[in-house]
């Protein structure tokens, strides 16, 4: 330690740098068994006993809190005024918000158990997802002080925030997008989405008992839930509604934007994202990090790589398609309650746009993985893997949300970054390469907003990876949620124009 030079070490170590060392501390598997970890594994073994311990508890989780349905305009009304009564008044938001933190961790284990009952995530796609909402308490604790300053220009904040989250990151957007709001200075209402409803509203209890207990007012955070199709309208264009928070698929943002043209909206919307492996990539590395980034919570997440572009020599042999093919297989499909699952179900059942990705070939392509339907529910699908889409088609532009993955090729790296760039979207991207030039290359022209080499598209981690995209991943002022411009993001900004 002595020799190192600590007061010049960069936190901004060029990508290439990070790709030695990663690449230096990956060991390398056989073919074939890079996906399921043997159960030998010590680390693994214990995942495993505590997945086993807390899914034995799931039934008896607390899963009947009320949640307050409002069915018309007049309780719309009342509900919202009590809510943007609520006051931060001269408490140390800092402090309350710390304390926050330390009760989304106590409460570990609850939400667990009802990610898993409601959202069908497995644990070790739940677990980080506490984590997550306690790193964005602690972070944004410390934001809140910065924000408020000590030039006595402290921005005025806004009001009321309505938060409207996903129902595929039920805890940590929700827990996320409340605690910036809080942050900020704003009193918050929190619709969950349906299919989420009852982790938004354990998420809820936790969050008004830990700022009554840190002594803050509990009504600064307000649940309830409206049907999207009655009051919708009414709750986006309401005037007490300062602004809004939405994490979801782009046509909400501008359904959003038609209710009220000139409403403060922050929203992280679609994904389509491709990871691109060039013939220098570590493959068996790379065929690690797209699985794990295709169906990782069956790839219901905005984030999720729902197309692989091969490069060159990649592309033509039949090396990393073999790989794929073993890997993708060897998965294990089932319900989170057993400890074996890999891919959990879909939280609805395979219909619409999804079930023609998982039923329908187009032009040129064919299954090198064909998904099967593996119960009447229609909710539990075997993941699928098409080969040969080509440039221009559904495939190549849709987003589909689950667990399906495409295959593209391109002869050069360039005309690999051409083909990602061509979709509308841009959340993540992911390269595999271990070249200097080609990484700099895609860093100068890849456009996404969360860029990753070298590992899998998902799961950016509060202050080290901002998240957020751009292009028609994004609508508002584009501030990264995790990042250091979230909060100045929420209280006034100059909204960007609609990507075209
Ligand atoms: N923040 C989530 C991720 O990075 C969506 O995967």
């Amino acid at each position: 330690l002595e020799d190192l030079d600590l007061d010049n070490i960069d936190d901004e170590v060029p990508a290439p740098h990070r790709v030695t060392d990663r690449y230096a501390a990956v060991p390398r598997s056989e073919p074939g068994l890079f996906v399921n970890t043997p159960d030998t594994d010590p680390a693994v073994a214990v995942h495993r006993d505590r997945a086993r311990a807390i899914l034995g508890r799931v039934e008896s989780s607390t899963l009947g809190l009320d949640l307050p349905r409002i069915t018309d305009r007049e309780h719309l009304d009342e509900a919202l005024e009590k809510a943007a009564a609520a006051q931060w008044g001269a408490i140390d938001r800092r402090a309350v918000l710390h304390a926050v933190g330390v009760a989304l961790e106590e409460h570990r284990d609850t939400l667990l158990e009802v990610m898993a009952a409601e959202a069908g995530k497995t644990i070790d796609q739940a677990d980080p997802e506490v984590s997550e909402a306690v790193d964005f308490a602690h972070y944004y604790a410390e934001l809140s002080a910065e924000l408020d300053g000590t030039d006595g220009a402290a921005p005025v904040p806004a009001r009321l925030t309505l938060v409207t989250p996903p129902w595929n990151f039920p805890v940590a957007i929700p827990a996320g997008s409340v605690l910036a709001a809080l942050a900020a200075g704003s009193a918050v209402v929190l619709k969950p989405a349906g299919p989420a409803e009852r982790c938004g509203t354990v998420l809820a209890g936790i969050l008004r008992n830990a700022l009554s207990s840190a002594g803050a007012d509990p009504n600064l955070v307000t649940l309830l839930q409206v049907d999207e199709g009655t009051l919708g309208r009414e709750l986006i264009a309401h005037p007490l509604v300062d602004r809004v928070i939405l994490t979801g698929a782009y046509e909400t943002a501008e359904l959003f934007r038609s209710f009220r043209a000139d409403l403060p909206l922050l929203a992280e919307t679609s994904g389509k994202n491709a990871i691109i492996v060039t013939p220098s990539a570590d493959l068996d590395l790379a065929v690690k990090d797209v699985v794990s980034s295709a169906f990782g919570h069956a790839g219901q997440k905005c984030s999720a790589a729902s197309l692989v572009v091969l490069v060159g020599s990649v592309a033509r042999s039949q090396r990393f398609r073999t790989q794929l093919l073993d890997a993708v297989s060897s998965l294990d499909v089932g319900y989170p309650s057993d400890p074996r699952t890999q891919v959990g179900p879909l939280v609805e059942p395979a219909a619409g746009k999804l079930l023609d990705g998982l039923t329908t070939l187009g032009a040129g392509e064919r299954w090198l993985v064909e998904p099967r339907k593996l119960d009447d529910s229609g909710k539990l699908w075997s993941p699928g893997v098409r080969d040969g889409v080509r440039r221009g088609s559904a495939y190549h532009r849709t987003e589909y949300f689950g667990p399906i993955l495409g295959i593209m090729t391109a002869d050069t790296l360039d005309e690999a970054i051409d083909l990602v760039n061509e979709v509308d979207f841009g959340l993540t991207s992911g390269l595999h390469s271990l070249d200097e030039t080609e990484v700099r290359t895609w860093l100068d022209r890849i456009q996404a907003g969360n860029l990753y080499v070298n590992r899998g598209i998902t799961g950016a981690i509060v202050r080290r990876q901002p998240f957020g995209g751009w292009k028609r991943s994004a609508v508002g002022p584009g501030t990264k949620a995790g990042g250091p411009n979230y909060l100045t993001g929420l209280t006034g900004w100059a909204p960007r124009p609609a990507a075209t």
